[in-house]
């Protein structure tokens, strides 16, 4: 398959595993980027600028092939040292960065004199627009359904795809409800380059975390999510578990929620923790709609390939009969 992306990313077809704190580590990146994917190391996963570039170094050993580095520049309770973050991986000779969250125009000359090429994951056509007006060389544009933080619009990828498709010149990746064939064929056909998955790929023998929540997303129907913090106005996507409900108990009560009544419940390590060790419901973790179609736990190969196979299937069978004559 060849695509703008493949031919900007250097990459082998237009799938991309976006950036997931706690679960993009080097094994699941390099066997993303092995599959002939792009891989994505998340930056935050690592306690600090040093451990990344270790990572770094450790997913060079498990892969020839191009991979990425994910920036996620959010606010947060703890100062983080984004600086720091962003020489790392300027330094480490990655030659592809996914920026998420806030604006990363003031990381941008630090990246473009590496030779780094930016991916910014945004939520919505203006912020899509304002990417390619500061530079950045690709976009994915994360639909509603997306795991994670869809923002506060609500449109979901039916609508905005065909919008970036009128409205950008960068190419763009179509991100959030992609776990399949039919998923790439149709956003190829809604004028995407290619895809971004989280969720699909959390769901795979290199993702490293406990089978048990793997398995927990096999069994999930696509009502298995729940939007949390949406009375802060930070919506998140999450696996619908029963933390998730007493979050959303709690935000349903009258009165301003404040974080503080949530915090315990939400806190990050009990979520990283929760990923290590399969306790369901110790804490929350991301997780999209497209869990209602996922049945299966393959390898990043076997899932890149079945995909693939699939999309071309459905644009040189089905839709070509549907034309022809
Ligand atoms: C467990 C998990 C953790 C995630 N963490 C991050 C993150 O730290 N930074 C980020 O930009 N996106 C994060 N995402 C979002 C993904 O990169 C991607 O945009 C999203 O999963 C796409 O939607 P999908 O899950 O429907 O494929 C996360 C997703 C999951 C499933």
């Amino acid at each position: 398959m060849r695509t703008r992306v493949t031919e900007l990313l250097g990459i082998e077809y237009p799938i991309v595993q976006g950036g997931m704190q706690w679960v993009g580590r080097a094994e699941l990146a390099s066997a993303v980027s092995n599959a002939g994917g792009l891989g994505i190391l998340t930056a935050l996963t690592q306690p600090s600028p040093e451990d990344l570039r270790r990572e770094i170094e450790r997913c060079r050993e498990l892969t020839d092939k191009p991979f990425g580095v994910n920036l996620t520049i959010l606010p947060t309770i703890k100062p983080v040292p984004y600086e720091d973050y962003a020489r790392a991986i300027a330094e480490s000779g990655v030659g592809i960065v996914e920026t998420a969250g806030r604006n990363p125009e003031p990381f941008l000359p630090l990246f473009k004199e590496a030779g780094i090429k930016v991916i910014h994951k945004c939520t919505s056509i203006r912020h899509s627009l304002k990417a390619e007006r500061i530079g950045c060389d690709m976009v994915s544009v994360d639909g509603f359904e997306c795991a994670g933080h869809p923002g506060e619009d609500d449109v979901t990828n039916l609508i905005l795809l065909p919008l970036a498709a009128r409205r950008l010149k960068i190419p763009f990746l179509a991100s959030g409800g992609l776990g399949d064939g039919r998923g790439l064929a149709a956003a190829l056909a809604m004028g995407a380059d290619g895809i971004n998955m989280g969720t699909r790929f959390m769901v795979t023998r290199e993702a490293p975390i406990h089978e048990s929540v793997k398995q927990a997303m096999v069994d999930a129907s696509e009502l298995d999510t729940a939007l949390i913090y949406r009375s802060l106005r930070n919506t998140a996507r999450v696996f619908k578990n029963e933390i998730a409900q007493q979050v959303l108990a709690i935000e349903a009560q009258p009165g301003e929620t404040r974080f503080e009544d949530i915090r315990e419940l939400v806190s990050g390590a009990k979520g990283k923790e929760l990923l290590e060790n399969g306790e369901l419901d110790q804490g929350i973790w991301s997780a999209g709609m497209v869990v209602g179609l996922i049945d299966d736990i393959p390898a990043c190969e076997e899932l890149i390939q079945r995909i693939v196979k699939d999309a071309k299937a459905i644009i040189n069978d089905r839709l070509q009969a549907m034309v022809a004559g």
